[in-house]
């Protein structure tokens, strides 16, 4: 076997055996797919091409599947229209921007500064495409933007895309109140929380005022990397997704469609379970964390509505503890964002988010030192390798 073989299987084996095996992954951007979702990274279909155009002969099974997917989608949001065949969450909101804004035009969202997704920013598309980006006033203590100023912004600055939905985000966005007050159009960038909305937690984008609901399909939806479009909306639907192909993407990548399909049939059959238990295991987490001394955002409000927990500390203080919590084998970001979503996949319940805030605490408060702390992340890890609400 060739050397670089040798090392290049050494080294997914070794990412596997830590990450699955050893670590306690905290990151709410990620989450552990089924063997069954994971099985269909095989098949035939990712070698194969399709296209709307029709270019492609021999994809009569392709097109049933982008058919049966976006219909199961359809079926899970309760959408008329959905568009599986994004590569990411980012490039949905690549395919938002394109559709409707011109160079020059103003788009309002939360600002990265509060947690606010950097994607559309000056750094991201919104630089790229000649956009101006405006934010909303946030409220710090409320962990949420806030109400009055945000309509007055909309009112305003009036924005021809107004983006709720956040990176950092604990708590519902009041999309009804400021929906109304938008002339433009009102696009839910649900990356985060998908999965949650997927299961009828959190908040329903698309029946409080959004015509537009985008998102990766890999967070809380414990699905293949991906993004998807959902919508109520033909026209608003026709112009994002007509920026799709051959725009935003060219190749659908048929393993992930059918990957997608698997993870959308978990959620058809176990959502609302899971993500209950996912809410309820970070309000857990957030309250014993609270409990042990450690500094957590939200308190006046019970801390958290969605699969996360925001660490209350200054930036220069997160980083660091981000290092010290991966030496004890405990996988956060270093923005202090906590994830449950992964940890209720894996079987974790309440009980065990109580001895997951003692672990987390103990390195926090710099109680004990994290090897001491990663012999008992390991032993507790090992309990857990069997993802639930599975087919
Ligand atoms: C709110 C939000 N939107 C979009 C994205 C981009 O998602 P993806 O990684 O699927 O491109 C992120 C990434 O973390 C995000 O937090």
């Amino acid at each position: 076997m060739p050397h670089q073989l040798e090392a290049l299987k050494r080294t997914i084996q070794q990412h596997e055996d830590w990450r699955l095996g050893e670590c306690l992954n905290l990151i709410p951007s990620e989450n552990r797919g089924s063997d069954l979702m994971k099985s269909m990274y095989l098949t035939d279909f990712g070698n194969r091409y399709t296209a709307p155009d029709r270019f492609y002969r021999g994809t009569r099974y392709a097109d049933e599947l982008v058919a049966q997917t976006q219909e199961i989608a359809r079926k899970v949001f309760n959408a008329r229209y959905a568009d599986v065949s994004l590569l990411s969450g980012h490039v949905a909101n690549a395919a938002v921007l394109l559709a409707l804004t011109r160079p020059g035009d103003r788009v309002a969202s939360t600002s990265p500064d509060d947690g606010g997704y950097p994607g559309i920013s000056q750094d991201g598309l919104g630089g790229l495409l000649g956009l101006q980006n405006v934010y909303f006033p946030y409220d710090r203590a409320a962990v949420g933007v806030d109400l009055a100023g945000s309509v007055e912004l909309l009112k305003s600055e009036k924005p021809a895309v107004a983006f709720f939905g956040a990176s950092h985000i604990v708590f519902p966005y009041p999309v009804r109140r400021l929906s109304d007050a938008a002339e433009g159009v009102c696009v839910y960038d649900g990356s985060h929380v998908l999965g949650l909305i997927a299961g009828g937690e959190f908040q329903d984008p698309l029946r409080e005022g959004c015509p537009i609901l985008i998102g990766s399909t890999h967070k809380s939806l414990p699905g293949p990397q991906g993004g998807i479009i959902l919508s109520n909306n033909e026209e608003a639907f026709e112009a994002v997704s007509g920026k799709v192909f051959p725009g935003v993407v060219d190749n659908v990548h048929l393993n992930r469609v059918a990957a997608l399909a698997v993870s959308l049939i978990e959620m058809q059959e176990f959502g609302k379970q899971y993500a209950q238990a996912v809410v309820k295991n970070a309000q857990a987490l957030a309250n014993a964390l609270a409990a042990e001394g450690v500094n957590v955002r939200g308190a006046g409000q019970g801390y958290t509505r969605s699969h996360q927990v925001l660490l209350d500390y200054d930036q220069a203080r997160l980083k660091p503890l981000s290092v010290r919590l991966e030496q004890a084998n405990i996988i956060v970001d270093e923005a202090g964002r906590v994830g449950t979503a992964e940890a209720t996949r894996m079987g974790y319940g309440p009980g065990e988010m109580e001895a997951v805030a003692e672990l987390m605490a103990m390195v926090i408060l710099g109680k004990k030192a994290p090897d001491f702390v990663q012999k008992k992340v390991k032993t507790l890890v090992k309990q857990f390798q069997q993802p639930r609400f599975v087919l």
